[in-house]
């Protein structure tokens, strides 16, 4: 069976966000506690998916490159590459496609957040879609669709066409930020044309999926929380909902250290080893305190 490799997407100007990004890229902002990136990495590694590719501009690389090394620590595979343009999330599969070589793909756009207990059962479906041969994505419902790619549905409720970022949304559910695909996705993504903004459109890739009837929309569960963090307003709810949920819970998301050592990826003194190193915070005393249990 062929293996899903992991894409995260972190480049971009994050000039909707200046001038909190003047300085740092975006997928390194605070998310309460913890960098963005950590959030979609934390996705891949709970959907078991150990080789892992970043890509971000050239300016912004070596930082991802100085928080999570070659992911040896975690017990996983990082490797990184350069996109020197924006020229679409499209184009993260031809700039992969030695890393993807023959095997599946899963893209995460590297602001997207997603958080629920449920989340894991959608995952595993879009895992066992893909080894039936079926690409997916993941369908939310939100107020805003034309800042988003929206889907079209008929009457029984299959989709007809996915349009990114139209005037009028033909429906109020859109596609979130993760991808399952096969290993099509290379081919596809060579053929595509720019769109009129000049970008590889992952919604073109989308609607091939969709026209070969090999795309499956896995529909977030409503317990499901996704943020898209574009906006100064979408960041600070992020941050709010993570605060409120690792207070109340005395539990923390995304914790890739926690995770990596609860799915066998590292052992109890490897995850001491990091608790060690960050003692002084309370994210440290956190990672200290699992290692005691
Ligand atoms: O968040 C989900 C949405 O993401 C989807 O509904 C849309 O179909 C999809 O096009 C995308 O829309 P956005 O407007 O959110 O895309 P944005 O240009 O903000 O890029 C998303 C992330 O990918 C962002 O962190 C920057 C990064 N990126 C983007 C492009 C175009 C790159 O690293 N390189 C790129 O060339």
């Amino acid at each position: 069976m062929k293996s899903i490799k992991g894409i995260i997407l972190a480049g971009g100007t994050g000039s909707r966000l200046y001038p909190l990004t003047l300085g740092t890229s975006k997928q390194l902002l605070p998310v309460y506690d913890k960098p963005m990136i950590y959030y979609p990495l934390s996705v891949l590694m709970q959907a078991e998916i150990k080789d892992v590719l970043i890509i971000s501009s050239e300016h912004d690389l070596p930082k991802f490159k100085k928080l999570l090394g070659d992911g040896s620590k975690l017990g996983i595979k990082i490797s990184y590459k350069v996109q020197f343009e924006p020229n679409g999330i499209a184009e993260s599969f031809i700039i992969g496609q030695d890393f993807i070589c023959d095997d599946n793909v899963c893209l995460i756009l590297g602001d997207n957040i997603f958080h629920g207990d449920e989340f894991i059962s959608n995952i595993n479906t879009a895992k066992i879609d893909l080894s039936n041969g079926y690409s997916s994505i993941f369908g939310v419902s939100v107020p805003n669709p034309e800042s988003y790619g929206v889907i079209e549905f008929d009457d029984k409720n299959n989709i007809i066409d996915i349009a990114e970022k139209p005037d009028f949304a033909k429906s109020n559910i859109i596609v979130s930020g993760l991808y399952f695909y096969t290993n099509d996705v290379v081919k596809f993504a060579k053929k595509l044309k720019p769109s009129e903004r000049g970008e590889k459109e992952i919604t073109d890739i989308n609607n091939l999926y969709l026209s070969s009837k090999k795309l499956k929309l896995i529909r977030l569960k409503s317990s499901i929380s996704w943020f898209d963090t574009g906006t100064y307003s979408s960041l600070i709810q992020a941050s709010k909902y993570f605060e409120n949920y690792e207070k109340k819970s005395g539990q923390k998301a995304a914790c890739i250290e926690e995770i990596a050592y609860n799915m066998g990826f590292i052992d109890n003194s490897q995850l001491n080893k990091i608790a060690n190193s960050m003692h002084n915070s309370e994210y440290g005393n956190y990672l200290l305190k699992l290692t005691l249990k």
